[in-house]
This record gives C-alpha cells, structure tokens and sequence, in this order.
C-alpha cells in the first residue's frame, strides 16, 4: 500500500466543529463504528467501560450546556458517551473468565488460576487507582473509534471539554458506577465549518520519535 493511500484518511479527518445537521449516519455505519469500539483491544481483555448512544434530544440539550455549548454535542448525526468503571469490582473479571470459558470452551479447571491472578492483582488496587486504569483503556476504544470513523469518511469530534460532575448527573451514571470522561460526536462537516481547511498542527516525527 501506498504511504499516501495508507494515510489519506488520517490526513483527511479533523476535529469537526460544525456539523451538518441534514446528514445522518445510516444504521450500518453506526454499527461498524460499534464493533471498532468493541473489538479494540484492552490490557488484560477486560473491557472496563460502556458506551452509551445518546439519542434522546433532550439529553443531548443538557450535555450541551453540561459541555460549554460546544454545538457538536446537539448538532452531529450521533452522540456517543464514553464511560468507564469508577472502580469496578470483581465482577468484571468474572465476566472476562466466564465469557472465555464459554467463547473459547476452555477448561474451567484451567483458567481458574488465571481468575485469581488477576483477582489478586486488581484487589490489592485502590478505587482511585482502578479508576485511572479503566479511563486509560477506555481511552484505547476512543482512539479506535476516531480512526474508524476516517475510514468511512465519517466526521468526527472527540469532546473531553464538558463539566464532567454534570454530565454524569445527566445521564445518571453514578449509581452504575460509571464516569463519562469523553464524548464522540460522529456525523458530516458542514461545509461552513472554517476548520476543515485548516493545515494540520503537529510535531515533527524528529521532536516526536526518538530512536536509542
Ligand atoms: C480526547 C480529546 C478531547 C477533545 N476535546 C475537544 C473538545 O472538547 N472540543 C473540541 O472542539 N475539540 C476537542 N478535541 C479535538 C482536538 O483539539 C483536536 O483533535 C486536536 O487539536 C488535533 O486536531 P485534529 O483532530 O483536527 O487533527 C479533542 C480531542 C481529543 C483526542
């Protein structure tokens, strides 16, 4: 493959801040962008975050001013919120182990082991420490999902800018322990969205990379 062709939609995508409101996402291109969060890889496949499609207008209103009337939280096809456990309990592990039994038809008796390993491992953690790992892997499925969205030639904003006590209060996420700490609002620039021309801002590979 061509570096050119390789990077086209990396180069392509920006930060939209205008959406076009008249242009949705169909059902398949949400779908796709779904699956790219659900098969990103996470340490130790444990997946500890939900993503919630806020659809209800409402919501998306609240958000809004939750999140400093940046325009993308009402204006773009979709809304997504990105959530991670605040401090998950064992339970998580238990669905990892359970689910590879099942998927993989392991032994049990072998990978019982493995589910007190990592049960030792994450209860010797604090609530806080748990927390921060989860966001970090959380973080891994946003990446994804950007990079998804260039390669259907879908517009994309990642909104971390929002008043983040008020926008668990608005999706009621608290009592699920879950933290929204970054949003993905997905749909089609607006061709008055000034930005899209804009040259892309970002350090050389020579200030970025360093071979030892
Ligand atoms: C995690 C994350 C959070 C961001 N939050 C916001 C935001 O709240 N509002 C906004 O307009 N842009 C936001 N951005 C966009 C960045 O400013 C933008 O990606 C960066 O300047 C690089 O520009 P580009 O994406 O156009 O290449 C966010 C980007 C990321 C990755």
């Amino acid at each position: 493959m061509k570096t050119e062709s390789f990077l086209s939609s990396r180069l392509w995508r920006y930060a939209t801040k205008r959406f076009d409101t008249n242009q949705n996402l169909s059902e398949e291109q949400l779908h796709l962008i779904l699956e790219s969060i659900r098969l990103t890889p996470t340490s130790y496949g444990l997946q500890p975050f939900k993503v919630l499609v806020v659809n209800s207008i409402n919501l998306r209103e609240q958000l809004r001013s939750a999140g400093f009337d940046q325009p993308q939280f009402s204006d773009a096809s979709h809304l997504l919120a990105f959530a991670h456990y605040d401090g998950f309990s064992e339970d998580l592990i238990d669905r990892y182990i359970d689910l590879t039994i099942e998927i993989r038809q392991a032994d049990p008796a072998k990978i019982e082991g493995y589910r007190s390993f990592l049960k030792n491992l994450f209860g010797a953690w604090s609530t806080e420490q748990k927390s921060h790992w989860a966001d970090k892997q959380m973080y891994l499925a946003l990446g994804s999902a950007l990079q998804a969205a260039a390669e259907l030639k879908l517009d994309s904003c990642a909104l971390e800018g929002f008043d983040s006590k008020k926008a668990n209060e608005i999706l009621g996420l608290t009592e699920k322990h879950l933290k929204v700490t970054a949003f993905l609002a997905l749909g089609y620039r607006s061709s008055e969205d000034a930005t899209q021309h804009l040259p892309k801002v970002r350090v050389p590979s020579s200030v970025l990379v360093e071979i030892i």
